[in-house]
């Protein structure tokens, strides 16, 4: 395996779990605030914050494998016809990548709604309901043996 393409499959399998506690985090500390009426705090700013960084480096480093570095889209791209029979090379060239982009945009779009509103009850509404649907989408694209496309949690 080429060394670039081991070190950025390292970087995008790590941060998943970046991405998986910020939004996480995120998801419970909005329910405990909406419910014991608290008003939107630095540490909610910052898990916010977290979880959107670490989803745009998730992107830029899901597009790098997807267009240059990996072998399964790059098998796929080479008879995409075919790929699209194969569970395994389907996921990586279309279902992994398109889900998370649409995970990707709800969480963009919730956080950049729940800024424009006034009252702290609302943008707390609006982002626990664009984050908590994000998180669903982005947890179904994860790579599992259900897929075909089985991989480490932990990778080394
Ligand atoms: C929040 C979003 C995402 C999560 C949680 C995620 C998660 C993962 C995980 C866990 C892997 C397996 C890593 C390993 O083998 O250890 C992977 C691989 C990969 N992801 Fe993502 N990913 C996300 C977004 C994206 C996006 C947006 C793209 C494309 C633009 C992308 C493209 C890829 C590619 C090409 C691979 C490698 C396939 C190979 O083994 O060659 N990912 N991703």
């Amino acid at each position: 395996m080429g060394s670039l393409y081991n070190s950025f499959l390292i970087i995008h399998s790590w941060n998943r779990w970046l991405i998986l506690l910020s939004g996480i985090a995120l998801v419970v500390f909005l329910i405990y605030s909406l419910s014991n009426n608290q008003n939107f705090n630095k540490s909610m700013k910052s898990l916010a914050l977290t979880f959107l960084g670490s989803l745009h480096i998730q992107l830029l480093i899901g597009l790098i494998l997807y267009v240059f570095l990996s072998p399964f889209t790059q098998a796929a791209f080479n008879d995409f016809g075919n790929a699209m029979k194969n569970s395994g090379l389907r996921f990586w060239a279309v279902e992994h990548f398109m889900i998370n982009i649409v995970g990707i945009a709800l969480a963009h779009t919730g956080y950049v709604l729940s800024k424009r509103k006034l009252n702290d009850k609302a943008k707390q509404k609006t982002l626990l309901i664009w984050t908590s649907i994000a998180l669903l989408i982005i947890v179904l694209a994860i790579p599992m043996g259900i897929y075909g496309a089985e991989r480490p949690w932990f990778r080394f």
